[in-house]
């Protein structure tokens, strides 16, 4: 493993922790005020770039001949990409709720008219599809330009031979994503951005910057580059100019580099110094800019601006991860691309959200499983300090599911992959390349070995500065075979009690990550008693008591604790942060490779396995990660306080806090304070390979309490004095309707999203923990709905709707921006309830 070296340096460790909840916080679970990231931008930039979203037509469904221009469109549904056309339902059981219950397969068409701009008319013409899903066939003026299978890759073509400069031309593109093609709801769509660029003859190949930091110390970095520009073959000279951009946009270095035009890919690189670098760290991710000018024949012909980061990584056996020096233990999530009620579209403002939602629960870290991410995750992974292991693929050869990516993977693997490491190596966040999960050639030896080997050295052959891995779910047979020590760190999903000794004897120098972790599953809100009793209930939703998950799955204390013991594994990636489409376990479906739909439980349809659910409340596990990765002074309690009437006399209060001692007061009298490392809580463990059947942990504090209405309240304490604290009222009967709008202004740019939270108070405002009304809304002015939801896993209730029913006491509506500044009027009515209206700004 080549990694970069850090000679020297000292930090000053600032927590620049971004508060979820004040210290004092009444009510639990509400989304919170935020802003969009200061500076957001994409990462790479050119002045012929433009955004190609606009203005496409849509048909879903077979469309004999529409890829030649004179096909007749005008019944077709006109709208802006990215569009995912899955989401809009509707949910029916006749959909296979391991990917979602929604309508993602079958054959669905775009076309877009467009002319060529008269300054762009002796231009090469590209269009790039950050990502289609799937099996995308591109037509120009009817002429077939390209296929690509990948749902999750970006591609780009050049159609500069097939246009009409002088009139209107036809891009069409037919996608036929497949029934059993996805563990997950994949979506259906261009569910991601697509770009026209008009270029000269001679310019910067898509994909062709790479920039790397090979020497930093405390004064100086070495920024080093490398070209690839497409060119003529003529033989004369192209010169390259590199400047590299502080963040204010001073130049802090610069150079040029002179290439001979041999034709095709003509190579340039260079290397330059820079003075007192300023690192990109996690609460600091510092970023500088490269602005690549190509000249010819002494003109400008092409400029590219690449986004970078100057940081170190080391990873070693015996004392795990370091990032500019500094011990770092990996707190990660494992994500999909979905992003709940909006389906697959990248929207960038709800990526953007999703990952401060995860950052607030300490997360420093995202695995994209299972395949490679959007270009805006990691844009905001860089800009927000968050590092990210990127993945290739969820299968090889051996299919999981019938009509998986195994498919197309002898064709397109190297391909896929190799693009893969292309478009994401210079991103500061991109700190791991994972090849794999849980691929089942791991019980194959031969095979096992030798596509290891192939995809690993696809990627060495690209990037060598960052390491590879693969999340491995057997053992030992990836370590006994070998195939394991093909990657540089060993992933392992769901082995907490092998780490050490037992992985150690088949790797003695490979670093050991915990690449995928705990699955444990609830649903926000629901309290199951006696806690241990149900893996599945008739509500077909799981406890949150934060115990319940599938046989491979075992609570979050125990992978903390294996973790404790284990200093040098690198850390974890907890599976998940956020709720996901499809897969809702333990409902619908028994194991990941069960055939057929996992229907038996309809209408669960997504799923359990998030800290925080599909709408982005957190749930109760949310602040036990956050009690064990952050350091601003944190106390949680749960369950709700309003069990009247359940028959239940005894409540058992669970407290999740990263002070020193808990007190927790019922209706104001103490129950008795805890202190967290020293008193243990006892719950059930079925963990398959855990030998006992429950664990004495102490990652939570816990009481049993008789019940009667009133609060219950908690106060942590660091060094004996009252630090934070949390409180929960047993709540009346439902009174009123609120809003809570994530940010009141928006842009005007037809994309941006504020997230407005509805909750259901009593008359004194407390949430009714238990309120399922129905909330009715109206929009008016420059936004609309975008999308609600309420983070119930089982229901068919539409995404796209002007009203909700809530979901223990929350809903969201989501509500995106027109393309015109204005106002948005809000309104939202619940029979028998005061009504609330809110206002946002759109500028
Ligand atoms: C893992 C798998 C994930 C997800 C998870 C659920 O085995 O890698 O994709 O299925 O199980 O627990």
């Amino acid at each position: 493993m080549k990694l970069q070296t850090l000679k020297h340096r000292s930090f000053r460790c600032i927590w620049l922790r971004e508060t979820l909840l004040a210290a004092v916080v009444m009510i639990v679970i509400a989304t919170p005020t935020m802003r969009a990231a200061k500076g957001s931008q994409p990462s790479e930039t050119s002045a012929s770039h433009h955004s190609f979203n606009e203005g496409w037509k849509f048909y879903k469904g077979e469309a004999e001949g529409a890829e030649s221009p004179g096909f007749d469109d005008s019944s077709w549904r006109s709208l802006d990409l990215p569009h995912d056309w899955a989401i809009e339902g509707p949910f029916d059981i006749k959909y296979n709720a391991r990917a979602g219950g929604l309508p993602f397969h079958g054959t669905g068409w775009y076309r877009k008219t467009f002319e060529i701009p008269a300054a762009a008319k002796d231009k090469l013409v590209f269009v790039t599809f950050e990502g289609a899903m799937y099996n995308a066939h591109v037509w120009v003026n009817g002429h077939f330009i390209g296929n690509r299978p990948f749902g999750y890759i970006e591609f780009q073509y050049d159609i500069t031979g097939h246009l009409n400069s002088d009139g209107p031309n036809v891009i069409a593109v037919k996608l036929t994503p497949e029934d059993h093609s996805s563990r997950w709801y994949p979506g259906a769509g261009i569910y991601r951005d697509v770009w026209i660029d008009y270029k000269n003859t001679v310019h910067v190949a898509h994909m062709g910057t790479f920039v790397t930091t090979p020497e930093i110390d405390t004064n100086h970095a070495t920024v080093a580059v490398e070209t690839k520009i497409k060119a003529t073959g003529n033989n004369h000279a192209i010169t390259s100019k590199y400047e590299v951009l502080a963040s204010r946009g001073q130049v802090v270095a610069s150079t040029v580099a002179t290439a001979t035009d041999s034709g095709g890919d003509t190579m340039a690189s260079a290397t330059m110094q820079i003075d007192n670098p300023q690192l990109w760290q996690l609460d600091s991710p510092v970023l500088y800019t490269l602005r690549t000018t190509v000249f010819d024949h002494g003109n400008v012909v092409d400029t590219v601006q690449t986004r970078f980061g100057i940081r170190t990584l080391k990873f070693t056996k015996a004392g795990g991860f370091f990032l500019n020096g500094k011990h770092t233990r990996i707190q990660g999530v494992c994500l999909h691309h979905d992003n709940g009620p909006l389906g697959a579209v990248a929207n960038p403002r709800a990526i953007e959200r999703k990952l401060q939602i995860m950052k607030q629960m300490g997360v420093n870290s995202v695995r994209t499983s299972h395949n490679p991410p959007s270009r805006t995750l990691l844009d905001r992974c860089d800009e927000m300090g968050i590092l990210v292991q990127v993945e290739a693929f969820d299968v090889w050869k051996i299919a999981k599911v019938p009509n998986g990516y195994n498919k197309f993977f002898d064709e397109w693997a190297e391909r896929d992959i190799k693009d893969m490491v292309l478009r994401d190596r210079n991103h500061p966040s991109v700190f791991m390349w994972s090849i794999g999960n849980e691929i089942l050639e791991q019980g194959n030896a031969k095979e096992g070995n030798r596509i290891a080997k192939l995809l690993n050295g696809y990627v060495k052959s690209l990037d060598t500065t960052r390491p590879t891995t693969c999340g491995f779910n057997y053992y030992p047979a990836p370590y006994k075979t070998g195939m394991a020590a093909q990657v540089d760190i060993a992933g392992m999903n769901y082995k907490p009690l092998a780490y050490g000794p037992a992985v150690d004897e088949f790797l003695p120098n490979t670093p050991v990550v915990g690449s995928e972790t705990s699955s444990c599953t609830s649903s926000r809100g629901v309290y199951h008693l006696p806690i241990e009793k149900y893996q599945t209930h008739e509500s077909q939703q799981v406890t949150s008591y934060d115990i319940i998950g599938p046989p491979w799955a075992y609570p979050p204390d125990i992978e903390f604790a294996a973790l404790a013991q284990h200093p040098e594994v690198l850390g974890e990636y907890m599976w998940t942060g956020f709720d996901y489409l499809g897969e809702p376990t333990p409902y619908g479906g028994k194991d990941n490779s069960t055939n057929g739909y996992w229907n038996a439980d309809w209408p669960a349809r997504s799923s359990y396995f998030g800290a925080v659910d599909l709408s982005g409340f957190p749930k109760d596990r949310f602040y036990l990660y956050q009690s064990q990765w952050t350091n601003e002074p944190m106390v949680h309690v749960l369950p709700h306080w309003n069990w009247q009437d359940s028959g239940h006399e005894t409540i058992p209060v669970f407290a999740y806090t990263n002070c020193e001692q808990v007190e927790l007061f019922v209706n104001g009298t103490s129950a008795g304070r805890k202190t967290k490392g020293k008193d243990r809580s006892e719950i059930p463990v079925k963990f398959n390979r855990y030998e006992k059947d429950h664990m004495l942990t102490k990652y939570r504090l816990s009481w049993d309490v008789p019940y009667s209405p009133g609060s219950i309240r908690v106060v942590g304490y660091v060094d004996g004095k009252p630090v934070a604290q949390k409180e929960i009222k047993t709540a009346g009967a439902p009174a009123q309707v609120k809003l809570q709008a994530d940010r009141t202004t928006i842009s005007a740019d037809g994309r941006d999203l504020s997230y407005v939270t509805v909750r259901i108070e009593d008359r004194d405002g407390n949430l009714c923990p238990l309120a399922s009304n129905r909330v009715q809304f109206s929009v008016q002015g420059a936004g609309k709905i975008a999308a609600v939801g309420n983070g119930n896993a089982a229901t068919t209730a539409p995404f796209i709707a002007d009203h909700r029913d809530a979901f223990n006491g929350l809903c969201m509506l989501i509500i995106q921006s027109a393309k015109q500044p204005g106002e948005i009027m809000i309104k939202a009515e619940s029979e028998g309830l005061s009504t609330d209206e809110l206002a946002l700004s759109v500028k």
